[in-house]
């Protein structure tokens, strides 16, 4: 669920990390002739494609508008269908519907909260297109395996790694696996730009298109060769630019995403210190490297824990402590039961929706704070196997 409380909470679900060098940076770039898709665009394009080992980078006005472009290049008719996990931020199947396409969900796997691939491969019909996995929390999905299934079907992967920059395979790059890989900067992602996105590729053929439907469709036209000016539009395109402010915001801002990462991580090594004895709670895996990285801390509470999630989630309501939920299954939604297909048992989605919640979590969350949320947590447990410290 997004963050729309305005409402100041004693420990908020997350605070942003904006410091003296990106105000600088966003004033210098209001002082600038061009405001949106000029030179600071190019440069942040230039330097996320470098971060990510892409060959190409293309900005777009946030992760969102990066899906839908990234389905656009896929030519997608009716009936065509694309298989996401039932678990994820609407957005990614929001997309499908968008282009005019089916979404197919899949359900997810027991540890991880991933897609799981056997339920994808479950899904594969002669009507499949293509596959959207989504890199959760930070960690990566089984895009190995994803990828030789869909190199045995014949399918496309658009890779949602809207929580994912930063998160690494061997060294390589989430979001360079399949054709194309989107990424979110809104304010509560690793990095953030406000609102804004980013689309990565190793095909020139793609980044152009996309490049084209990103800007009305426009294109250079041959028979306009004499005139410098002129352009034309074969197909009706969008305006996802990315403004010059935002990308000055993104170039500083990736200048600290490791330091902001591995913030992250500390964070959660300490909840997960502090939690491993509370029965009934079960605290993510952490990858010992900066393979993964870390956006959401979500937990799951089961039955020896005493009271439900849904309590839980009120008893921190109540003490003034932000937490959230990620996500209500696509399968809960109006408008995913009337348009969305399953060819498989949304079991585990359905079982952890119920027992999932994700804790306050940000770069620079205090000790302390962090300790409110654990007491919290230990005092509505039924038991705890040792004396935490206050
Ligand atoms: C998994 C996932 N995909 C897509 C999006 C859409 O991102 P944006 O808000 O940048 O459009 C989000 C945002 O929360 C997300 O979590």
């Amino acid at each position: 669920m997004k963050n729309n409380n305005a409402k100041l909470r004693k420990i908020p679900f997350f605070v942003p990390n904006i410091d003296n060098s990106d105000k600088k940076a966003v004033l210098e770039s209001l002082n600038q002739p061009i405001l949106t898709n000029g030179p600071n665009l190019q440069k942040f394009e230039k330097v996320f494609a470098k971060f990510t080992g892409a060959k190409y980078a293309i900005g777009v006005t946030n992760a969102t508008a990066a899906l839908i472009l990234s389905l656009n290049t896929l030519g997608l008719k009716k009936n065509d269908e694309v298989i996401v996990p039932d678990e994820t931020f609407v957005a990614t199947a929001n997309a499908v519907l968008l282009n005019g396409a089916i979404p197919v969900l899949a359900d997810i796997e027991d540890v991880g909260y991933n897609v799981s691939v056997e339920s994808i491969e479950k899904s594969i019909t002669k009507k499949t297109k293509a596959i959207m996995p989504v890199h959760i929390a930070g960690k990566a999905c089984d895009i190995i395996k994803i990828r030789k299934l869909a190199r045995d079907h014949d399918l496309k992967i658009i890779e949602d790694c809207a929580h994912a920059i930063g998160t690494k395979i061997n060294g390589k790059h989430v979001g360079t696996f399949g054709e194309l890989g989107c990424f979110s900067f809104y304010p509560t992602k690793n990095m953030t730009t406000i609102e804004g996105g980013m689309i990565i590729t190793n095909s020139k053929k793609l980044a152009t298109k996309i490049t084209t439907y990103r800007n009305h469709g426009f294109i250079a036209s041959k028979k306009f060769n004499s005139k410098p000016w002129s352009y034309d539009v074969e197909l009706p395109g969008y305006n996802f630019r990315l403004d010059e402010i935002r990308s000055a915001l993104g170039i500083n801002q990736l200048k600290r995403i490791k330091k902001l990462n591995i913030l992250r991580k500390k964070a959660c090594q300490y909840y997960n210190l502090k939690l491993k004895s509370i029965d009934g709670i079960d605290t993510p895996i952490l990858s010992k490297f900066n393979d993964d990285v870390n956006h959401l801390y979500m937990i799951r509470i089961k039955k020896e824990y005493g009271i439900t999630r849904d309590e839980l989630f009120r008893k921190f309501m109540k003490s003034n402590i932000q937490t959230s939920l990620h996500y209500t299954p696509l399968h809960e939604f109006t408008l995913f039961k009337k348009s969305a297909k399953k060819y498989v048992s949304l079991k585990n989605s359905k079982k952890l929706y119920n027992e999932l919640i994700s804790l306050p979590m940000y770069p620079y969350i205090s000790k302390k704070e962090q300790n409110t949320v654990i007491n919290c947590l230990i005092s509505n447990s039924v038991k705890n196997k040792v004396n935490h410290e206050k």
